[in-house]
């Protein structure tokens, strides 16, 4: 826990059986139909790229849910550039109910079976679970187009959505790519958010029918956004993110925009994420290392093996140069 967060003391007890309610999503979108290729997709611990909304909380879960985020708005923090004007990370550092909904078994277990690969809550905990809350500008975007710097997440409606006029969220059914060549950029820009509209027809605008819906998304493979709202009102989500528990596949976390992130204690997060993944990673070199392998092949392997640790290494010492 870094030192400048404060946790409410005084909080309901997060209860599976009282405040869940998972069911199936009608329509699951693979990869594939997105237009990727196989090479890309088998870099991928999923094929799901993005769900319909499924029903995830009670109306005793949402009711909980919304409580604590209507008081976390008090210490909501400000904007990084152009993206979600109105954010709050590290949701699980402030409130022991979204911590152990972050951790959840039986949720851990739902979003598993829909990717198809075994998800845990994520390995940076600033990054497990995110407040998105409306602007108090409604010309501006809820959040502009992006990807996800981290591999899963899902998006939660909080309050009532039929209540609002606009605030969908929306999805490019394509890849990155063909949306960085749309606007002749680096692919890695995107993360910076567009605010530009995108080609309508390939655009899929989703409603919540109600609070308490969630949808699931592959975050890092699928350019989506919260649309503006046509009308002042409420529209508060959550978005816990999640990684994939098999890390024999390249690591989509975007340590080198999320080193810049300001959440407190993201530092020593990002360490302990890349000795997570060199941990297991170097285990598996001690148990299979084949003691016939070429010179090269040796170098490249323990090469791979630490590659995280020195991703994070370099990016530290960039953002904080030792003196
Ligand atoms: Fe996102």
């Amino acid at each position: 826990m870094p030192r400048s967060y404060q946790c409410f003391e005084d909080e309901v007890r997060y209860d599976p059986d009282l405040h869940l309610s998972p069911e199936w999503p009608e329509r699951i979108w693979t990869l594939e139909e997105f237009g990727y290729r196989p090479q890309e997709i088998s870099q991928c611990p999923s094929n799901v790229a993005v769900t319909s909304p499924f029903r995830l909380f009670s109306s005793e879960g949402i009711d909980a849910v919304s409580r604590v985020v209507n008081r976390l708005k008090a210490v909501k923090s400000s904007i990084r550039g152009i993206r979600t004007p109105s954010h709050l990370a590290g949701g699980v550092y402030r409130s022991r109910f979204l911590r152990d909904l972050c951790a959840c078994p039986v949720i851990l277990e739902h979003m598993s079976a829909i990717s198809g690969t075994r998800l845990a809550p994520h390995s940076l905990p600033s990054q497990q679970l995110y407040v998105n809350y409306s602007p108090d500008d409604i010309t501006k975007a809820v959040d502009s187009w992006h990807y996800d710097g981290i591999g899963f997440d899902y998006v939660v409606m909080v309050t009532d959505p039929v209540k609002l006029k606009g605030g969908n969220f929306e999805y490019f059914q394509g890849t990155k790519h063909e949306v960085a060549e749309m606007f002749d950029m680096e692919v890695h820009e995107i993360r910076d958010g567009i605010s530009d509209e995108l080609d309508e027809s390939r655009v899929i605008r989703t409603r919540f029918p109600r609070a308490g819906y969630a949808i699931f998304q592959q975050g890092n493979m699928v350019v989506h956004r919260a649309a503006r709202l046509l009308e002042p009102g409420d529209r508060i989500t959550v978005v816990p993110g999640q990684v994939a528990e098999d890390i024999s596949y390249p690591d989509p976390t975007a340590i080198h925009d999320i080193v810049r992130y300001g959440e407190p204690g993201i530092k020593a997060e990002l360490a302990r994420h890349g000795a997570w993944l060199a941990q297991g990673k170097l285990q598996h070199l001690i148990q299979h290392q084949d003691m016939s392998d070429g010179d090269a092949e040796i170098l490249e392997q323990l090469k791979r093996a630490v590659a995280e640790v020195n991703a994070v290494i370099e990016q530290l010492e960039q953002s904080d140069p030792p003196t």
